[in-house]
């Protein structure tokens, strides 16, 4: 067992942990949105929230704090363009997908399950939950697409 490999599979495992809430998420708030129900709507947007506070946002901290450990272990260097330009990308793209999920993604969640549950309440969309609603698939969709590259970059890497 190498500190190579412990770190490479905390790195690993936040990553898909972080990619299949993400993914869940998506899932659930369309066809949760399909069913027309505001009570449902509700359910699953408060349900999102949670999941992404907790599971994906412990996943996405072991990727990250796994891959910054790995950088030090492997001598890659911290945001160097040059010449493992893949890793730079991969640093990058990891990076900003967090940053997207701490100050956008999780306020707008937590923001959304309310805006839905007042909704619910008083049968009828408000305005606010209509535009979080925009910006929960916006940023969502984002952050996937982030992860996704980072992954294609980490793995199709040249050797
Ligand atoms: C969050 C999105 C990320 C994904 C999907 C991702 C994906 C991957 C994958 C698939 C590997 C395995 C490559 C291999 O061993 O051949 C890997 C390794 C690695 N990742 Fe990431 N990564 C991400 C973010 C980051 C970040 C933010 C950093 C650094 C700050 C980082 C640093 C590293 C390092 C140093 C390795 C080891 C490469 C090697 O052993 O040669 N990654 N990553």
């Amino acid at each position: 067992m190498t500190t190579r490999g412990i770190l490479l599979l905390g790195h690993i495992f936040g990553f898909v942990l972080w990619f299949g809430v993400t993914f869940t998420v998506s899932l659930i708030s369309a066809r949760a949105k399909r069913t027309g129900d505001r009570t449902v709507m509700a359910f699953a947007y408060r349900s999102s929230q949670g999941m992404l506070k907790g599971p994906g946002l412990i996943g996405a901290i072991l990727a990250i704090v796994c891959g910054f450990g790995l950088t030090g272990v492997m001598e890659y260097g911290y945001f160097e363009p040059w010449p493992n330009h893949w890793m730079f990308q991969m640093q990058l793209m990891g990076v900003l997908a967090f940053l997207a999920m701490i100050l956008l993604q999780l306020p707008n969640a937590e923001r959304l399950a309310r805006a839905a549950e007042a909704s619910a309440a008083a049968d009828e969309d408000s305005e606010a939950f209509v535009s979080f609603h925009k910006r929960h698939a916006l940023i969502s969709s984002v952050i996937g697409l982030m992860l996704l590259v980072a992954l294609v970059l980490g793995s199709l890497k040249p050797v």
